[in-house]
């Protein structure tokens, strides 16, 4: 997998995993370019890292994601890898009548309809690269999931079995999908989960981004660090142990 001199895309790069990845492509002499949608916080990482890329554009406005592409091909040609890092994770107990409906469609949109946003919006961009990849950020929890985010959990078995089904659809096109199953990442997701109950020890998102770009330079296609690797195989041996 080509390393450096590429043209890299990360949704949601203004904090967590989003920005450990970034600055691991930085580091590795790569363009980077970073969205979110709170601008504030794009501009601080601009100021930490000033050859960050920003770009304010929410990967669930269908018209802000056009302008980004357009946007990205006047200012750098396009962009030779994708990563679908953007998501949120809602505590929802649906036993409770009050739930806020809306706000559990809008976790689909941002973590499943949107990776499928990009990928279509992009992909004349990414068909015009001599090495264009494709990551999405999915979960351990598409494995197995969390009972206290089932919608969340949903979301991310729905992009783990998307991602293996386009795989073989872009491959002739000369793009490589691969896609990175987080453990429990010390994150303010992780952190608004609450998770210290379930006596998981949040990863850094530095060793994530470590783990991670040691896979990649290998070409792995599905990425699974710390307990992600365990969920995997007991999602096959006994999915109610971990359950
Ligand atoms: N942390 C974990 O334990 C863990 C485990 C497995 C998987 N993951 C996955 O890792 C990815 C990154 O999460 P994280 O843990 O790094 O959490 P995070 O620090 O909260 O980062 C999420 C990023 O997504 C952006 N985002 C959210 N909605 C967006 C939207 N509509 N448009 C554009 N950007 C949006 C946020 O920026 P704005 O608010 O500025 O938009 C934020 O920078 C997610 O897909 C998550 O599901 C995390």
């Amino acid at each position: 997998m080509k390393q450096s001199n590429q043209k890299v895309l990360i949704t949601g790069g203004g904090s967590g995993i989003g920005l450990a990845l970034a600055k691991k492509f930085l580091a590795n002499n790569n363009t980077v370019i970073i969205t979110g949608r709170d601008l504030a916080k794009l501009e601080k990482v601009k100021s930490d890292n000033p050859r960050i890329h920003i770009f304010q554009s929410d990967v669930t406005d269908d018209a802000e994601v056009r302008i980004l592409v357009d946007d990205i091909e006047q200012q750098f040609g396009g962009i030779d890898v994708l990563i679908n890092n953007a998501g949120i994770m809602n505590l929802v107990d649906t036993g409770n009548g009050a739930n806020d409906l809306a706000k559990q469609f809008s976790e689909i949109d941002i973590n499943f309809n949107s990776p499928i946003r990009l990928v279509h919006y992009f992909l004349p961009q990414l068909k015009k690269s001599k090495e264009a990849v494709i990551v999405n950020v999915s979960s351990g929890l598409a494995y197995v999931p969390f009972a206290q985010s089932p919608v969340y959990s949903g979301t991310k078995a729905a992009v783990h079995f998307w991602t293996q089904s386009i795989r073989p659809q872009l491959k002739p096109h000369g793009i490589k999908v691969i896609e990175l199953l987080p453990p429990v990442v010390a994150t303010k997701l992780a952190e608004d989960a609450d998770l210290k109950d379930d006596n998981l020890t949040p990863m850094p998102p530095e060793k994530l981004a470590d783990i991670f770009w040691k896979n990649y330079a290998s070409g792995r296609e599905e990425i699974t660090p710390g307990i992600s690797k365990a969920l995997k195989i007991m999602s096959r041996l006994a999915p109610k142990f971990y359950f």
